[in-house]
């Protein structure tokens, strides 16, 4: 399932008004798409965007979930919460989650498997901070977290899965990989996943870049052969940025 995917994660901005306002400016102007749209609220406006988007294309996500089933978890959410509300994407491994809130690869890897345990569809976030590529240990960075979080999964997991290539020094920094080193990372990852996998799966798989996507940067980005999409931060939060993001790809 190798589809072209924009999705907006909206971490947590926007309180229900402002989500319910920017759902209905996004339905208005949503353009023609053969792309998948996303969008991945705050929790608490998972409901309220249900609501807003029942007549649209337009499908919701959640910004992370718990591994376990249920139990004393104070502050989580399973994954059956949000399937009972209908949201059956999740995203799992954002770097804010991994630096801010020390999100292991072992942690990454039970919450992954969970939610495709549940059925769930994933969209993995991984990528290397700055140091590691001024080093140039990118490479290597990135196929271990791959490794670690998803290379124990079945071959039909993959089916689930939307990985997403975010190098953190690009992540609300303005500063955006340039359309060559997005598409040079996205090719490693899919021969990573050929070697380990197959080139079948690894040719399936949709590879998102994140970090700083813009309505100017775009179209260069998406042209790249091995970039299937966006997963967009900042620019998410406005419709008209985000509807132009949409039409670039
Ligand atoms: P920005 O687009 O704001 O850089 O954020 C990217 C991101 O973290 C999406 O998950």
């Amino acid at each position: 399932m190798r589809t072209k995917i924009v999705a907006g994660n909206w971490k947590m901005n926007k309180n229900l008004d402002e989500t319910e306002a920017l759902l209905s400016e996004l339905s208005a102007k949503l353009p023609d798409t053969h792309a998948e749209v996303i969008v991945a609220p705050t929790f608490l406006n998972l409901v309220a965007a249900q609501t807003s988007l029942q007549s649209s294309a337009i499908k919701v996500a959640a910004q992370n979930m718990h591994f376990a089933e249920s139990g004393a978890y104070t502050g989580e959410i399973s994954a059956d919460m949000l399937l009972n509300i209908e949201v059956d994407t999740v995203i799992i491994g954002h770097s804010e989650r991994r630096s801010l809130f020390g999100e292991t690869d072992d942690l990454l890897a039970k919450k992954t498997k969970t939610a495709l345990d549940k059925g769930m569809t994933v969209i993995f976030c991984f990528g290397e901070e700055l140091e590691d590529r001024k080093s140039g240990n990118h490479f290597a960075v990135v196929e271990s977290q791959l490794k670690n979080a998803l290379f124990d999964l079945d071959n039909s997991a993959w089916n689930n899965i939307v990985l997403a290539y975010e190098p953190v020094w690009a992540i609300g920094t303005g500063e955006t990989a340039s359309p060559e080193q997005a598409q040079e990372m996205h090719a490693f990852i899919r021969k990573t996943i050929a070697e380990a996998y197959s080139t079948s799966i690894a040719e399936e798989v949709s590879i998102l870049y994140g970090g700083s996507v813009k309505p100017s940067n775009a179209v260069e980005i998406f042209s790249k052969p091995d970039v299937d999409g966006g997963l967009i931060g900042g620019a998410s939060l406005k419709a008209d940025d985000f509807t132009a993001i949409i039409k670039a790809i």
